[in-house]
Formats: structure tokens, sequence, C-alpha cells
């Protein structure tokens, strides 16, 4: 087998805040992907950065009374001590405020515009005259024009869900000064994108997504793709766009460039690594993004093109994961379920995390929840109950024997397995597929612990004269534990580091599948300890007092994940609005081309049916449907879809993907009924 060269990064975090469980999956599905690839002997390099620019930053520093250099410096350090107590091995940790990052991002827009790919006009925007700056749609508030809601951001309203421009606003103002924002133009730089829509249509078919993802790529793609606007008006922290004085890049522009300055960064550093032998056009080593399903079209529509114009490679893939939930609900700050790395690390081991987000992921968009009883359960049942109770279980009886393994194999039919697991675990991990990975690990262990149980050498070594047989059980016994750990490494890299210090060697995959007897081992200590609910209810306590004397965040550049909408009481006059009634599922069928939803024929005792688009297809086969009840809302206005008219609405609960559970009243009840 040849050594492959693989460039790995992370989405950059912004350097406004700090690091929460959203960042932390996406941190720890690399980090497992890196280090097992790392383990096989490839050559992986894994980088990543603080994004340091933006309107964010710039306020949140002026709220802190700091430079923006300083606001970066402050939270680069508090990112790379989370980073390092969950155990992200990254090869490089940069900042997107370097001058690797202004060079590159300087020659990409440099040939960009002389590909004929950079356009300018002026454009009109909302301008605060009190601060004297541009403001984007979040930084305006008012109050919505659909609802009459007050304190609505400037482009959807958090009460009734519209969407509208900031101009529609009843009584808009700036929501960084107060000042009612005017009108003003100014000249703006564009990305012209549609340039690349042939490209952008070959290249998201040809392989380098996840086919959902390309899917929902397709539905831009089919609708038309709009120009880039790329510049943003000083004042701005950022890089100053060349030959431009006082206009500066977007942060999405410098932002992905980070991938390449945080890699040259580590070339200079290092000597052995050749920045063009990863980037350019003729490269054949391979790169990969990993990243949260919020930021797919800067890196599988804007990036790609960027590159291709400026003539470098493009990537191998981009990997994309969903979102964290907790206990089933968007994090969220009021309930204190936003949690922080570093909340965690006060009271949990890291080790617990990981291993538990590894035994949700798969390589869908799935979102992946974190609940918290789960959570205790599996990593006690896993991690401490079936693994580390293989060595807790023998370790003690080697010692007693000398602290020597017995020469020869006990049980070689079970001892097979273990050895034959290597191929579809080793491709579950380059797959990401994790999920299935720790279930065929926690599977294995459940063979080896049925096998201690039976032999019961704790029972033997009471006896007299049974010195040998215990000695051989327990050799086996370990010898499980030691592959099982092997094919856990890249997950939990501190317990296995503990558990390499006791065996007395490093484990590295091909050296691991024999069999190894007449080797001595080391003091045994406990390796791991049970979670216990008292650690939990600590951390949420913790982060609940963290979040709460946290200063009000200022909002990111894209991601609305922090912000989940308030619920406003209503009165039942408001809810008697809405006509819920019984339905009866007639027939259930897939839809050509679309990858979410289910075509529902249903009748809800009207004397005709209805059809109904429903996004339950992750959660649901149609067979499983037909029959069944549910609660449709009748007076839905009819929405027409590209696959046809949806007449109402169905209901269903849970965080989505396969975790949907659709709505089904007690027996009895009858098609047409309302539902009060
Ligand atoms: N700075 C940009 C990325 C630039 S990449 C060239 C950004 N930063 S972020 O801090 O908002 O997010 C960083 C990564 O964390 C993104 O991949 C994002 O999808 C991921 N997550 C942020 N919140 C998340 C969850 N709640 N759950 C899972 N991942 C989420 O976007
Ligand atoms: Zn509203």
């Amino acid at each position: 087998m040849s050594t492959r060269n693989i460039l790995v990064t992370s989405a950059l975090p912004y350097a406004n805040g700090p690091l929460h469980l959203g960042h932390l999956v996406e941190a720890i599905q690399t980090d497992i992907w890196v280090r097992f690839q790392k383990m096989r002997g490839n050559q992986c390099i894994y980088v990543c950065a603080d994004d340091a620019h933006g309107t964010a930053i710039m306020l949140k520093a002026e709220q802190l009374g700091i430079t923006p250099e300083q606001q970066i410096a402050n939270v680069q350090a508090e990112h790379l001590a989370d980073y390092q107590g969950f155990n992200i091995g990254f090869d490089n940790f940069h900042s997107t405020h370097s001058e690797e990052n202004q060079h590159y991002s300087n020659l990409i827009y440099e040939r960009l515009k002389a590909n004929g790919h950079i356009a300018s006009r002026n454009i009109t925007q909302a301008f605060d005259p009190e601060k004297n700056l541009f403001l984007a749609d979040r930084y305006i508030k008012g109050t919505c024009p659909r609802c009459k809601a007050e304190d609505q951001y400037g482009d959807n309203c958090e009460k009734c869900g519209a969407t509208y421009s900031p101009t529609e606003l009843i009584n808009p103002k700036s929501a960084i000064s107060g000042a009612t924002p005017i009108a003003k133009e100014s000249e703006h730089f564009f990305f012209k994108l549609p340039e690349f829509e042939a490209f952008l249509k070959e290249w998201t078919r040809a392989g380098h997504l996840q086919d959902e993802v390309a899917n929902k790529l397709a539905e831009w793609l089919d609708s038309g793709l709009q120009e880039w606007d790329i510049s943003r008006d000083a004042p701005y922290f950022g890089f100053e766009i060349p030959g431009e004085p006082n206009k500066f890049f977007y942060v999405w522009l410098d932002a992905p460039v980070g991938y390449m300055a945080s890699f040259k960064n580590l070339c200079d550093r290092r000597g052995d690594l050749n920045f063009d032998d990863f980037w350019s056009k003729e490269s054949s080593a391979e790169l990969y993004h990993f990243i949260g399903k919020d930021i797919v079209n800067f890196h599988a529509l804007f990036w790609p093109s960027m590159l291709t114009s400026a003539g470098y490679r493009t990537p191998t893939a981009v990997c994309v994961h969903g979102f964290v939930t907790v206990n089933g609900q968007k994090m969220s700050k009021s309930r204190g379920t936003f949690i922080n790395a570093s909340s965690y690390l006060q009271h949990l081991d890291a080790d617990y995390l990981r291993y538990y987000f590894a035994s949700k992921l798969t390589n869908r968009v799935d979102d992946i929840d974190l609940n918290f009883a789960d959570f205790l359960q599996k990593v006690n049942s896993d991690l401490v109950g079936k693994l580390v109770n293989l060595a807790s279980r023998t370790a003690k009886f080697v010692q007693k024997a000398g602290g020597v393994l017995a020469t020869e194999i006990d049980n070689p039919e079970l001892w097979q397995p273990f050895v034959d697991a290597a191929d579809s675990i080793a491709q579950g991990y380059e797959q990401r597929e994790y999920a299935k990975v720790m279930r065929e690990i926690m599977a294995l262990a459940d063979a080896a612990n049925e096998y201690l149980t039976a032999k019961a050498p704790w029972s033997l070594a009471k006896e007299p004269g049974k010195e040998r047989e215990v000695l051989a059980i327990c050799t086996q016994g370990i010898n499980m534990f030691r592959v099982l750990m092997t094919y856990l490494k890249p997950v939990v890299p501190a317990l296995t580091e503990r558990a390499e210090a006791f065996l007395g060697h490093e484990l590295s995959w091909a050296d691991e599948l024999t069999f190894k007897g007449g080797v001595s081992l080391n003091e045994f200590k406990p390796l791991l300890t049970r979670v216990e609910q008292k650690q939990i209810d600590a951390l949420l306590e913790t982060n609940q007092a963290a979040v709460a004397a946290a200063q009000p965040a200022a909002t990111a550049e894209t991601s609305a994940a922090e912000m989940e909408p308030i619920a406003e009481t209503i009165n039942f006059d408001d809810f008697a609005k809405v006509d819920l009634r019984i339905a009866l599922i007639v027939k259930a069928e897939h839809v050509k081309g679309a990858d979410k939803l289910l075509q529902l024929t249903l009748d809800a005792g009207e004397g005709k049916t209805r059809t109904v688009f429903s996004g339950i297809k992750s959660a649901y086969q149609p067979e499983e449907l037909e029959g069944k009840l549910t609660v449709l809302v009748a007076n839905l206005a009819p929405r027409k879809m590209k696959f046809g008219l949806s007449e109402g609405m169905v209901l269903a609960a849970g965080p989505g993907g396969s975790e949907l559970y659709l709505l089904e009243p007690h027996t009895g009840a009858q098609p047409g009924q309302r539902v009060m």
C-alpha cells in the first residue's frame, strides 16, 4: 500500500467568542479521521486557524475596550487551550490575520481580476450616520412589517418567521448606535460566480460531496447564481483590497484562503513540506475540508470557483456534518444548553465526549443530538463497562502470575474475528461512518466479555492448581483488549495513552493484529472512571453561570446557530386559528429527485384526498406509514413546491434526520376529527 499525502482542515472558528459543542463535534470528527490516517502510515497534515476578520470582531473588541489585535490574540489563546483539552492534534493552528493570508488573498484576488472575474458597481445600503458604518442586515433592528413584533433583526422575524428586506422594517434602528439608518451609495467589488455555473454543475456532481449536499446545491444552481459581493467599506477589520483604498476584503473572501495560509506557515517552519505539492493544479495530494452544513455554499461554490480561476487545485472532498442539538433541541443560552468547551472540560473527561460523538457520527448531514442521559449510559456501559473492563477484570491475575502473559492463545476461534474486523473498521473510519465502527468495536467487546464471564478466572483463581488456566484466559482477555484499544485509538487518545503505559508499547494498527504472548505488562492503574450524574449537573450549572456572565456576544458573520426564537405566548383565539385535523395516510411515496421529502396522500374526512409533501424521508419508509393516522394542519395555505402543490402539513417531533417522529392519535380517533 502506497502512502497517501493528505491535507485536512476544520472550519476556522470566529475569533469573537469561545468554542462550544458545535465547534467540538467538527474538531472531533476531523481529528478522529486525521489520527486514523496517521495511524495507517499516511502523511496526513491537519491545519486550522482562527477566523479573525469582520465587523463582529471589530465591534466585540470595541465593546471590550481593546484593539482587534488584542481581541484576536486573547481568543486564540482560549481556543488553543480548549482544543488542547480535547486532544485535537493540529499540525498547525494559525490566524487569518497573518502575513501569509494577506499574501495569498491578494494573489488570488489579483488573478481573479486579471481573468475578468471581478466586477465593480455602486450599491445602496443602510448606513449608520452616528457610527459612520454601513450596516449589514443583522445590525438593523425594528418592528416586523407582518406581525408587528418589535426589536426584530433586519432580515427575518423571530416571532412570525417572516423574511423581508431591512427597508421594509417599521421604525428601523441601528443595533449598534440606535440611530436611524440612512440609505447610502458606495462602490463594491463582486466575484462573477455565474461564470462558473458550468464548472460547478460538473464539480458538485463529481464525487467531491455527499449526495444530499450536491442535491441541495443543485437547487441553488438551478435557480441561477448571483455575483458575490466580496468587498466591505472602511471601517472594517480585515485586509485592504490592493489598489482600492478604504475597501476591504469581506471576511469570507480571505477566510478559506486561511487554510492555505496556515499550511504555508507550517511549510516555512518544517522544511519537509512543500506548498505546491499540496496546492498546485498538478498536485496529487488529497485535500479535505470538514465543515458544518451552514457554510456549504462558501466551500462548495465560491471556494472551488476561486481556486479554479486562480490556477490552484480544488478540494478532493468537502465533508459536511450536521448541527449539535442538546436533549433534542437547538443549543440555547437561556436553557443553559449552549455548552462551552471550557465548561465541559472543568467537569468531564474529553474522551467521554469524543467517544459519544463518534458513536453518533455518520457521513450524512443529520444533526447530532447530545442527550445527557444517553451520554452517561453510553460512556459508562461501552467505554467503562465493556472496553476498560476487559483489562480491569484480567490485569491483576496476570500481575499475580508474575506480570508476563502466557505464550499460547487460549481460544483461536474467538480471537480470529478480532483480527478480521480490521478491514471493515478501517473502511468505516475512512468513510466517516464512525457510529458503525463504534458498534463493531463494541460488539467485539461484548463477545470478549461473554468469554471472560463464562470462564470466570476470578473464581478459578481461588482453586488450587488452576494458575496456568487463569493466566491463559487473562492473556486472551488482554489481547482482545489490546486490539480493541488499537481500533479505538483515533477516538480516545488520552485513554489510549494510559492503556499504552500499561501494555508497555505504543499501539499501531498493523502490529497489533497478531496475538502477543510472553510479553510483560506494566502496573495496572484504573484507566477510566464512570461518569456520574453530579458531574453533568455541575457542568450545566457552571455553564449557565458562564453564559450569564458573558457579555452579549456580537452576532457572528453568517451562522444563526446561536439564536433561537423566544416563544411568545398566544391566546386561545390565536390557537383556534390553526385547524388541526386527524388524517389517514392513504398512500406514501418517494418523490423523484427529492432527498428529504415523501409524498403523502391524506384522507382528512373531506370527501376527497389531499397531497402533502413532508420532509420525513430520512426517518420513514413509505410502506410503514400507509394506514396510519396522523395530525394535519388543514388550513395552512397551500404551497407550490418544485414537485407539486402541498396542501397542508403533517406534524412530527424530534431533532431531524433519522430521529423524526410523526404524531399519531390514540386508537379510536377518526379521520376528519378536529384536534383541540
Ligand atoms: N468562520 C467561519 C468559518 C470559516 S471557514 C473558512 C465560521 N465560523 S463559526 O465559528 O461560526 O463555525 C465554525 C464551524 O463550526 C463551522 O463549520 C460551523 O458549521 C460549525 N458549527 C457552529 N455551530 C455548530 C453547531 N451547533 N453544531 C455543529 N457545528 C456547528 O462559520
Ligand atoms: Zn413578525
